[in-house]
């Protein structure tokens, strides 16, 4: 820690932004196993809230590997740092008045108190619920397979734990609802805690 930096307030309030955007800043925490569903239902919630005319951004798992955390691996430490950066991330594009949907593995429940505790109110858990053997089935990246051939250690879901939440905000359960129904859902949420207009 650098004790030379010193915080600058910025011109802009964020009630301003939010003036502007017509809606309120959120962060939309998506957790699930690998292949649950969460990137694809992410990216239906971000079309939808854009045709709605919000200004939002979407930090996806396997992109942001390939970028900002290209360093980091899987072992439990690397997922530590993976969300503490993304989660930092997101404050900052909170911060710059948009709504943020973040979709991540995220096994781990302290990761995600975590993230809640840095994003405040802001912070919208949503639970893509798909349970493992589905996702094992659907293995659209043929990773659940080389997991159990050995090929990949600390995979979530057979040789790391997923720790499901307890209380989401959001609880898709993703074997009752269609990709659309499930973006439905959280579309909903948003309006009825009036983060964006009805
Ligand atoms: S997290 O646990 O740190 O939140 P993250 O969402 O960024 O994981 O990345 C998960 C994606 O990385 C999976 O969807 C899968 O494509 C890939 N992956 C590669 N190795 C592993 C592993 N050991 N465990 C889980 N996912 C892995």
């Amino acid at each position: 820690m650098n004790n030379n930096i010193v915080w600058h307030n910025a011109a802009l309030s964020l009630a301003e932004r939010q003036a502007r955007n017509g809606h309120k800043p959120c962060l939309l925490w998506y957790t699930g196993l690998s292949g649950s569903g969460k990137s694809t239902i992410a990216n239906a919630v971000d079309r939808m809230l854009f045709d709605l005319g919000c200004h939002t951004y979407l930090l996806d798992g396997d992109n942001v590997r390939h970028g900002l955390n290209r360093d980091l691996g899987f072992d439990d430490a690397s997922r530590v740092e993976n969300i503490r950066r993304i989660t930092e991330v997101s404050r900052l594009m909170l911060d710059a008045g948009l709504i943020v949907g973040t979709a991540f593995i995220s096994p781990f429940i302290s990761d995600r108190a975590q993230a809640k505790a840095l994003a405040g109110d802001a912070f919208i858990e949503v639970f893509v619920d798909t349970p493992l053997a589905v996702c094992e089935q659907r293995d659209p990246k043929g990773l659940y397979k080389k997991a159990r051939a050995g090929e990949i250690a600390h995979f979530t879901g057979i040789s790391s734990p997923y720790q499901a939440p307890a209380a989401p905000d959001i609880h898709l359960k993703t074997a009752e609802l269609s990709i659309e129904q499930a973006a439905r859902q959280v579309v909903a949420f948003l309006q009825q805690q009036l983060i964006i207009p009805r």
